[in-house]
């Protein structure tokens, strides 16, 4: 068959160990970078504790790709023997390069897991968590096939200026507008779609947009079913996005992800300030 535009074939350099042996077997993907060892640590510490694991039958899974720093991927591979937990790919870590990422934990775990897996949570490293608030809403939806809960976008527009870091040429992506998908910082999806993403990763084109790629692209024809869960997100960028996000409708409703930017203004202990700030001017707790 012929393949997808940008289609590159890549190998892995680690790969988990054990996978797919919880039960129920609710599996958390990680896109992380080979650098991001403290991120990773954290979230070990915390939301993939034993305890939390034992209790939500998690099972986490950290998808790297490759250094140019040989040195550095020797780390990874200590790490990866310590924990067993991570995916790498000999894939440069670029971010034009994440969607490779993406096609490689689809493939695996669809290979290892198959139809075992409950749900996906598809996150990146940077973005804070209420899992227990998280637990009881996926347990509401726990039936439902076909799921999708994310923060969705509708008719996203297409950039077209050369200049922007969002920037889709014509070859890329022909059309102007992106329809439907989710905000990749955090996104569920019920394991019985991981078949049919798999299925249409050799018949979709290759973007370089991630959570477009998957939730839109790899989603096709899925007959998927969203639940806009946006109101339980926060995306700051500013100081004073920060004081509307603790203020006003948005104290309503319990906060279970949060993403803080630019990354250099918030590093872990910042984030740690802001998003307990966050939990305690929720009003539903
Ligand atoms: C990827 O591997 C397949 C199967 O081995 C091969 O047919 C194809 O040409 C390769 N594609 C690229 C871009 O290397
Ligand atoms: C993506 O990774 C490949 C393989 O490591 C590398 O050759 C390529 O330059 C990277 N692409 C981008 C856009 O960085």
């Amino acid at each position: 068959m012929a393949q997808p535009l940008n289609w590159i074939n890549f190998s892995f350099l680690q790969s988990p160990n054990p996978l797919c042996t919880g039960d129920p077997l609710n599996l958390v993907v990680v896109h992380s970078a080979v650098m991001n060892r403290d991120r990773r640590n954290f979230m070990r510490a915390t939301y993939f504790s034993k305890e939390i694991q034992q209790r939500y039958g998690l099972s986490p899974l950290f998808v790297l790709g490759k250094s140019r720093v040989p040195e550095s991927n020797d780390l990874v591979r200590k790490e990866a023997d310590s924990f067993g937990d991570i995916l790498q790919i000999d894939v440069e870590e670029t971010y034009h390069n994440i969607t490779h990422k993406t096609r490689a934990w689809i493939s695996y775990l669809n290979q290892q897991c198959g139809s075992q897996v409950k749900y996906i949570l598809k996150m990146d490293d940077d973005v804070m968590m209420d899992i227990h608030g998280l637990q009881i809403l996926l347990d509401h939806y726990r039936r439902q096939k076909r799921l999708v809960l994310c923060r969705t976008f509708v008719d996203g527009v297409v950039v077209r200026n050369p200049k922007s870091k969002w920037y889709l040429s014509r070859e890329e992506y022909p059309i102007d507008n992106l329809g439907l998908y989710c905000q990749g910082m955090a996104y569920v999806l019920s394991g019985d779609l991981l078949k049919r993403l798999n299925e249409n990763l050799r018949k979709v084109q290759y973007l370089w947009m991630d959570d477009w790629y998957v939730t839109h692209g790899l989603l096709r024809a899925a007959n998927a079913i969203f639940i806009d869960i946006g109101r339980h997100y926060v995306s700051i960028n500013s100081e004073r996005e920060l004081d509307s996000a603790t203020k006003g409708a948005f104290k309503k409703y319990r906060k279970f992800f949060g993403h803080f930017r630019p990354s250099e203004k918030y590093p872990l202990a910042e984030r740690l300030r802001v998003w307990s700030r966050l939990e305690g001017s929720t009003d539903c707790y």
